[in-house]
């Protein structure tokens, strides 16, 4: 959701802009959905999902689904209840401590946070940046002192520009935007733990990368390569949603809705047929394109072929370029979440979209062998789009120049083309369209795969169980033999989100009733960690039957035994994101963001005036404004979070 997604009240990322008459989700899970029953009341039911009688064999089955390989993770905490306060509520015996909110200084010498947001460009370059997303813990050290201090990297996904700028966004003007440009991107910062909990330290790592700093292309789509070359030499990343961790240190971040930041004032443009595909249209709510060239399509056509892409950023080196991967495909990446399997990495990503699909990128050798060749693993590998086959069975379809219907024949001039048009190629070869595909995670100890699919606005062709579908579900599967690079998987609907009050297929408890699944992590023991992002549109309304969900937050699952329970309830206004644990799995970040954004249900909307008319959180100062957080969650006694 973005800034400009408020105002006009409707999420832009729930309009598809996906015109294939690919199957989608919801014809296919409605067959599964009739032949399975999912959790209830704690307790997990009659199945015949992959994970019990069998799939396809069409007889539902008696017992118990068993979950192999998914050990029960007991839940040790009492739950949270839902609430609509300006604060953050965690278990008791539990502490939340906030940690570098926006515009904190990235060096004790650094500019100093103005609460008047009157910090220029350069100062917001030297601070962390606005709403933050996706996050991963590197730790420093090996043992227990890789527990105590480490890097955070996290992402910024975009910009409230009412409450970035003194005087709000009615004139936007080139400071504005280089501003703007700043407060986006990704934070790297060296943290430890004291006697008074986590704090930011002075390190030579500490660093921004913003939507101006230098990049790089790698991968098919190389730094030569025509598409790439525009006015300006490469540069930045733009919203940056959920994030990935590979096992050689580096930090992936992932550029999702980056068509809003373009448009045009020249009335004469039009959108060809791959921009449409990607939204990219003349309005842009940034309206950065009416002060810097960059940002005007008409002016600058190439500019928007530099994102959409996964970005490697080497958090231990802080002068290297951020290189984005091509190979990965060019989508509005939610995530990246990497795994291994014999050796080779495999890394899952979702469209962000209603109408969407989810990829896995395959290492085409082991990782550690590319390494030794100095050859990049994110380099070297197939791209596969899901399909999902209504007999719970699936396959990844390989977008690969000259496979298939990817020819030059068809019109596909080599790899590079697959790849800059990847929706397009996602497309003829015939992938399952999604209800909005966020975050993945694989269970750490099966493997077993599970995506968020948050939410659907019940279009024509609406892609999940439901029609419509405004609480989202959790899909997952098994990879054949539990092996992620397999090319066949067999899928199961783990949960449908939502109010039984108001959707009696919803079988969560009442007191653990939410909406809108989007971050998604395990937990070295295998509990699943789920984040809410319930747009703010409808959060907390009766009307839209949102009014016992509350505000948004964090809950737990326990894959093995179906058990759901929250765990955290976030201040009025904001998202609950990002997921990153200590080693040692006692100290938990997450983030907060968007405090205090438009909320229909708060009444007034934010102005430069009354930034504090949602929230005030945290700073809880009348002369401030909400800011986006980390938050430091700890057990009192020291114990592992969750149990
Ligand atoms: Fe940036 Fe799809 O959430
Ligand atoms: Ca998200
Ligand atoms: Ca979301």
């Amino acid at each position: 959701m973005t800034a400009q997604d408020v105002r006009t009240v409707a999420d832009p990322d729930d309009i598809s802009s996906n015109p294939s008459g690919n199957a989608t989700f919801r014809e296919v899970a409605q067959a599964r959905m009739s032949r399975r029953s999912v959790i209830r009341g704690g307790t997990v039911v009659a199945a015949a999902g992959f994970l019990g009688a069998g799939v396809g064999t069409g007889t539902a089955a008696a017992a118990p689904e068993r979950h192999g390989g998914s050990k029960p993770r007991p839940l040790g905490f009492k739950a949270v209840p839902a609430g609509t306060a300006d604060a953050i509520a965690v278990p008791e015996g539990y502490t939340a401590q906030v940690l570098i909110p926006w515009g904190t200084p990235l060096h004790s010498r650094g500019p100093q946070w103005r609460k008047d947001a009157s910090n220029t460009a350069a100062e917001q370059a030297a601070q962390v940046g606005m709403h933050h997303d996706g996050m991963s813990f590197f730790p420093l050290g090996a043992g227990p002192l890789g527990s105590r201090q480490g890097l955070l990297v996290l992402n910024h996904e975009y910009v409230d520009q009412v409450l970035l700028f003194p005087d709000g966004d009615a004139q936007m003007t080139k400071a504005k935007v280089d501003k703007a440009l700043a407060a986006h991107g990704v934070t790297i910062a060296k943290v430890v733990q004291g006697k008074d909990g986590w704090k930011l330290a002075d390190s030579r790592y500490n660093r921004r990368v913003t939507g101006s700093t230098p990049v790089t292309f790698s991968g098919p789509v190389g730094p030569d390569h025509p598409a790439l070359q525009a006015e300006n030499p490469p540069m930045g990343t733009l919203n940056n949603c959920s994030n990935g961790q590979t096992p050689w240190g580096t930090y992936l971040a992932c550029e999702e809705n980056w068509n809003g930041y373009f448009g045009t004032t020249d009335a004469a443009w039009k959108p060809n047929a791959q921009q449409a595909r990607y939204g990219v249209a003349a309005n842009s709510g940034y309206r950065w394109h009416t002060v810097d060239p960059r940002f005007d399509v008409a002016v600058n056509p190439n500019e928007i072929n530099r994102f959409g892409w996964v970005v490697e950023i080497d958090p231990f080196d802080p002068d290297s370029t951020p290189v984005k991967r091509t190979a990965l495909g060019r989508i509005k990446h939610e995530g990246a979440t990497v795994t291994e399997s014999r050796g080779r990495i495999v890394v899952y990503t979702g469209d962000d979209q209603d109408g969407e699909y989810v990829y896995k990128f395959v290492g085409s050798a082991p990782w550690r062998q590319l390494r030794a060749l100095r050859r990049s693993p994110l380099d070297h590998g197939t791209l596969y789009v899901a399909k999902f086959n209504d007999d719970g069975s699936g396959e990844w379809l390989p977008l690969k120049h000259g496979t298939g219907p990817l020819t030059e024949a068809n019109g596909w001039a080599d790899q590079a083309d697959v790849l800059l048009r990847t929706r397009e190629a996602a497309d003829a070869v015939g992938a399952t369209k999604l209800d909005r595909p966020e975050w993945v995670a694989v269970h750490p100890d099966n493997k077993d795969v599970y995506l968020t699919l948050t939410n659907g606005s019940g279009w024509n062709n609406a892609v999940n169980p439901r029609k419509p579908n405004p609480y989202g579900h959790i899909v997952r599967w098994r990879e054949r033999g539990g092996d992620n690079t397999a090319l066949t998987f067999e899928w199961d609907i783990f949960l449908l989100a939502g109010d039984p009050e108001y959707d009696p297929r919803v079988e969560l408890a009442a007191e653990d009733v939410f909406g809108s699944p989007d971050g998604l992590g395990f937990d070295r023991a295998g509990r699943l960690w789920i984040q809410t992002d319930v747009s703010n549109s409808v959060q907390n309304r009766p009307d839209r039957q949102h009014d016992n969900i509350g505000n948004n937050q964090m809950l737990v699952a326990d894959p093995g035994t179906g058990e759901i329970r929250r765990f955290l309830v976030g201040p009025r206004g904001c998202e609950v994101t990002g997921f990153a644990m200590t080693p040692d799995q006692r100290t938990l970040f997450v983030n907060i963001q968007h405090p205090g954004e438009a909320t229909p249900f708060w009444g007034a909307a934010p102005t430069p005036q009354n930034p504090n008319a949602v929230s005030s959180w945290p700073d809880h100062d009348s002369a401030s404004r909400p800011r986006s957080a980390t938050v430091v969650i700890r057990k009192k006694d020291g114990g592992v979070i969750g149990t």
